[in-house]
């Protein structure tokens, strides 16, 4: 039996039926968690995801993409990559209505902010998800904003109707591109001029994140937000990033210290050594293993945090120490 919601509330993961699986596009299938005796879910702020255990040892992220004014429910949709890790074929093979599916409580990482004055949201694809969360939140609060909808065609498109439907003013737009980019949205000429006041937030695949990042290139870092899916190919693994003598880690608690080699994971050596590191995308894509650091220099590989946050947090399943002693706040 599960816990009442005020002290389920204090709990990482959750043990939730699947109450529904709907297809929503082509490939793309969403899928509805609720609790299995009808309490409410722990809340969650638009942008926000979850961890599903799909299967053992096979956890992945997803973004919540219903209202988070809904307390009954986490929905998800998930694209069933064949070129993938094998989670989405996991989702869209063995997970079936009624399931208990292991999930964690809602992470997030891709907050909207509360003083922009204007939101810009650029969805490629399946980049939707977390987007369509921030779009139920920002029509509740009649909110200035506006969504590009990037995709080959309609039957790509999950939730459309349902987006053109929220937004009856018309601040929801869906681009097509055919599967040639070159005919879709030009997001360059979009994004060309920073206004002060607005943010802008993307998500989807490769090609469309780094057509968005170089529209963005020019605006302030702090009015630019973005969440990846994957890592993006092109990033320089850790190993090759100047380690080359190792390092010393410290955990600030106990004094203790501990050699990371050249080749070892930081997380791995940290967990190994019984400090309290979680980790699952293992790709500096969650947030799940984050932790304060007190000292040291710090070579950050993750694609989660701000400047500002990367002062004080490390992500230590892709970042390291660059030589000397890391001090952790562990
Ligand atoms: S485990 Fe996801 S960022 Fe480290």
């Amino acid at each position: 039996m599960n816990a009442p919601t005020n002290e389920r509330e204090a709990l990482t993961h959750l043990e939730l039926v699947l109450r529904q699986v709907r297809m929503e596009a082509a490939g793309i299938n969403s899928y509805e968690f609720v609790d299995p005796e009808g309490n409410e879910l722990p809340a969650f702020t638009p942008g926000a995801h979850i961890d599903v255990h799909i299967a053992p040892g096979v956890i992945r992220q997803y973004s919540l993409c219903n209202s988070p004014e809904e307390r009954h429910r986490y929905v998800v949709a998930v694209l069933r990559d064949e070129s993938g890790r094998g989670g989405s074929r996991g989702m869209h093979e063995t997970l079936r209505v009624p399931n208990r599916v292991r999930v964690s409580v809602p992470r997030n990482n891709f907050r909207l902010s509360d003083d922009a004055s204007k939101i810009i949201l650029l969805a490629g694809g399946i980049g939707v998800t977390p987007l369509k969360s921030m779009v139920h939140q920002l029509e509740a609060e009649s909110k200035n904003y506006e969504l590009h909808y990037c995709a080959k065609g309609p039957e790509f498109a999950a939730f459309q109707s349902e987006l053109e439907g929220m937004a009856k003013t018309g601040k929801v737009h869906c681009h097509f591109d055919g599967g040639d980019p070159a005919k879709g949205l030009n997001i360059a000429q979009l994004l060309q001029t920073p206004q002060v006041g607005t943010h802008v937030y993307y998500c989807g695949p490769g090609g469309f994140m780094e057509a968005c990042k170089q529209a963005t290139a020019h605006w302030p870092a702090d009015a630019v937000h973005c969440e990846h899916f994957k890592a993006p190919i092109q990033k320089v693994p850790a190993e090759s990033s100047g380690t080359d003598e190792g390092y010393i880690v410290e955990l600030a608690a106990s004094g203790r210290k501990l050699t990371v080699l050249p080749d070892q994971n930081l997380a791995e050596v940290l967990q190994q050594a019984g400090a309290p590191v979680e980790t699952s995308c293992a790709s500096g894509l969650c947030g799940t293993c984050k932790v304060r650091h007190l000292s040291g220099q710090i070579d950050h590989q993750d694609f989660i945090l701000d400047e500002n946050e990367r002062q004080s947090f490390m992500t230590p399943c892709v970042s390291r120490g660059c030589g000397g002693t890391l001090v952790l706040d562990l």
